[in-house]
């Protein structure tokens, strides 16, 4: 924003409470939860959703967990209507959900919302009227404090009134003061008190007073000691239910809705994955899954959370960003380095915990991916800023290759190098090819064809070995003894001259179950005047193939990298002769 602009806004005035509690407070229970999916977040919608895409909706709502869900508006469309009696005459309300339908304080609108409620067991009906300076001076034209409590309190009496003649619903009353966290506080609690008047609740039927930021003009403390001020100032706390809803404009919609939670709210209204107006509603995803993540049960089940992000997708035509708390593409994803190793080591130790006593605890995951339904494969993904341990990560998950931790950085550096080299995230097939081509199926100079071995009849501990190789393209037959044929090897290659290395480490392991299981083994070899080490692999369903393919795999390797250090060493030699 240009300096000479800020000048036109002005601070909002906070609530003075110098002895709030909420600070000290910590959440330890689910609210009442009510999704305004059907109703905020459709309205704001580019293309609000068809009477179908409702019932799809409403079913995941329900499916979801909701007991209190705001249908609609059906006083302001016929769809909306529509949408209402289809939930009655399909029979799609269950027993144990209550359907909140939400109207404006003006008579006719009313009178079609009751009309729309004909063979409902169970509504909220919501009223609604904008209370704060601005909406009194701008949308209603300067109307006074009493003229806005007038609308409330008339329409109030109406509703009461259109109680007794509807039928078996049982009807429970709700009352928003629209704009309340940028009205004076002490007269949105008169206009609710007001209201209460008109409705008279008890303890058993308490009215759901909804203390909405319509807007959110300021921090989410403010939002808090506001709450907390309305509660401890109200008269019969104890017949209201106090409700958050919480939109987003200033990206905190979600931090008000847990401060007001801890300020002494009972219910909280909200939308999945914050649909809604303008920046959106309070998410709802983000506060029920951040209560799991403190082992709370919210009584919503967000453990599809790949699936209800698919029908959200499709039925309100909205794209999750790739960032989106627990919904997003990337959240569960690590691309650096330092991130992949602690995660790989966090993952092993829960691998090995009992599972019905551990506790999770793996840097960077604040939950474990499989509760909300996401797979670990998208948790370490290879660009060029991975880490060793990342590649090693996927190779292990994906390939059940378990490679020596001192083989993790030359295979890391090689897969990075590789993703920079292209420029792109590499996809775990294109890890295994490019491990593959480097680490396994090194055949340049040395190729093995085949192998004899016969044991010694004097020493049964030493084989004789005859290995068929295709030596710089020539096929031959080298011969070596030794107490297996990989010590064979090394000692024919020894007596070919091909002896400008040392085998300085083997690994092995089984991979897979059963009849197909193979070996994967891992050699390293040091030159041995570089003295710098090469790892290699071979992987075989018989285990002494598996040894040589991964020694003649590292000498190959070494070979290929000692020869092309040469070349550079005499490149720099020439060029340092004097002219
Ligand atoms: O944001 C808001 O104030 C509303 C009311 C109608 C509750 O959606
Ligand atoms: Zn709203």
């Amino acid at each position: 924003m240009k300096r000479s602009n800020i000048g036109k806004y002005r601070p909002f005035q906070p609530v003075r409470l110098p002895d709030r509690t909420w600070p000290d407070k910590q959440i330890t229970k689910a609210p009442i939860w009510c999704s305004v999916d059907l109703r905020d977040g459709n309205q704001a919608l580019p293309i609000p959703m068809n009477i179908e895409e409702k019932v799809e909706m409403f079913k995941m709502l329900v499916n979801i967990g909701f007991k209190e869900i705001e249908a609609g508006f059906p006083s302001a469309s016929d769809t909306e209507f529509n949408f209402i009696r289809r939930l009655v005459n399909d029979n799609l309300i269950p027993d144990d959900v209550t359907i909140q339908v939400l109207v404006q304080a003006r008579e006719p609108l009313i009178r079609k919302t009751f009309e729309s409620l004909a063979g409902v067991k169970k509504a909220i009906v919501h009223l609604y009227n904008s209370t704060s300076p601005l909406q009194r001076k701008v949308t209603f034209r300067d109307a006074s404090k009493d003229d806005i409590k007038n609308i409330a309190t008339e329409a109030a009496t109406l509703i009461q009134s259109l109680i007794p003649q509807s039928g078996d619903t049982d009807i429970r009353l709700q009352y928003s003061p629209e704009s309340f966290s940028d009205t004076e506080i002490d007269f949105a609690l008169e206009v609710c008190e007001a209201v209460m008047d008109v409705w008279q609740p008890t303890e058993d039927r308490p009215v759901i007073l909804n203390l909405p930021a319509t807007v959110e003009w300021n921090t989410p403390n403010t939002y808090a000691d506001q709450i907390e001020w309305f509660c401890r100032n109200m008269k019969d706390r104890n017949k209201a239910i106090i409700s958050l809803h919480t939109h987003n404009d200033r990206g905190t919609g979600i931090a008000a809705t847990e401060l007001g939670l801890l300020a002494g709210a009972d219910r909280v209204e909200g939308t999945l994955f914050g649909s809604g107006e303008r920046t959106g509603n309070l998410d709802i995803v983000v506060v029920a899954l951040n209560m799991n993540s403190h082992g709370i049960d919210s009584g919503l089940d967000f453990s599809n959370l790949a699936e209800i992000t698919q029908v959200f997708e499709r039925t309100t035509r909205m794209k999750i960003a790739d960032r989106q708390p627990y919904a997003g593409e990337l959240v569960f994803t690590a691309f650096s380095g330092s991130h992949q190793d602690a995660i790989k080591k966090g993952m092993d130790i829960m691998k090995k915990a009992d599972p019905d006593t551990y506790t999770w605890g793996v840097p960077y995951l604040t939950i474990d991916p499989p509760d909300i339904g996401r797979s670990y494969e998208a948790i370490i993904r290879i660009n060029s800023q991975s880490g060793k341990g990342g590649v090693a990560f996927i190779l292990d998950r994906e390939f059940a290759l378990d490679l020596p931790k001192s083989m993790h950085p030359e295979v890391g550096n090689f897969i990075n190098n590789k993703a920079d080299e292209l420029g792109k995230e590499l996809d775990i097939d294109e890890i295994k090819e490019y491990f593959d081509d480097e680490f396994v199926e090194r055949n340049d100079e040395l190729k093995l064809v085949q192998f004899f071995t016969v044991r010694d009849e004097q020493d049964p501990e030493v084989e004789h070995a005859s290995i068929e190789v295709i030596y710089k393209g020539e096929p031959m037959i080298i011969n070596g003894n030794g107490n297996g044929p990989l010590n064979a090897l090394v000692h024919a290659m020894h007596l070919e001259g091909w002896k400008n290395f040392d085998l300085i480490d083997y690994r092995s392991h089984s991979v897979g179950l059963g009849s197909a299981t193979e070996s994967a083994t891992y050699i390293q070899v040091i030159h041995k005047d570089s003295r710098k080490t090469y790892w290699g692999c071979g992987i075989n369903t018989n285990i002494r193939r598996a040894g040589l393919l991964a020694l003649i795999s590292a000498y190959n390797r070494m070979n290929g990298y000692e020869s092309k250090s040469e070349l550079s060493s005499q490149k720099v030699e020439k060029s340092r002769k004097p002219m």
